[in-house]
């Protein structure tokens, strides 16, 4: 095998790698309580309670009992309840006290209580509005730019 031949292969090799990491789901950085209470729902809580904590995940068919919504439940006065009620089980829910701390179990909740607000995503993407010139097409234009048009001399 030739030495281009044996780069182009690892080179073909490698490839995936690099499309692996430009798709990473993955967050780089997990900036707060409700977005990790929304990975811990979407991991062990979904199932049954829905994306949208609505009662209706694939899950609730099969159970006797119905899910319960959990839209609207959670506030300051019932979370803590709620992380009892959680961690505990009840009927067909197992109980999440070994895989859930009451700490991540409140974020859970923080997460469903996130979405009954209104969606207010921080806009602080300075990225958002470019402004200023663009690089091409904004030459200053004008008359009198024209060198060659001077060149015989004037009065
Ligand atoms: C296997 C399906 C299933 C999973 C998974 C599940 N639940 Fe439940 N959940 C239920 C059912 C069914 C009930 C109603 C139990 C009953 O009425 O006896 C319930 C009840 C609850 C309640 C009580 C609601 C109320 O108003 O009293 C809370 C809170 C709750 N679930 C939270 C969670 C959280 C948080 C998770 C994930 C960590 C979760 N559940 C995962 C099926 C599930």
């Amino acid at each position: 095998m030739t030495p281009m031949r044996l780069i182009l292969l690892l080179a073909l090799i490698s490839l995936p790698g690099w499309a692996l990491a430009e798709t990473s789901v993955w967050p780089t950085k997990r900036s707060s309580d409700t977005e990790w209470g929304e990975d811990l729902f979407n991991k062990h809580c979904w199932q049954c309670h829905g994306r949208q904590a609505e009662g209706d995940g694939p899950a609730a068919e099969a159970l006797q009992v119905p899910v319960p919504s959990l839209r609207g439940v959670s506030t300051d006065a019932t979370r803590s309840d709620l992380v009892t009620t959680a961690r505990q089980g009840q009927g067909p829910m197992p109980g999440y006290h070994e895989s859930i701390s009451r700490q991540d179990m409140r974020r859970v909740f923080l997460y469903v209580e996130s979405l009954d607000k209104p969606q207010t995503k921080p806009t602080d993407d300075p990225d958002d509005e470019p402004e200023g010139p663009t690089e091409e097409g904004n030459a200053p234009e004008g008359e009198g730019n024209a060198p060659e048009a001077d060149a015989e001399g004037g009065e």
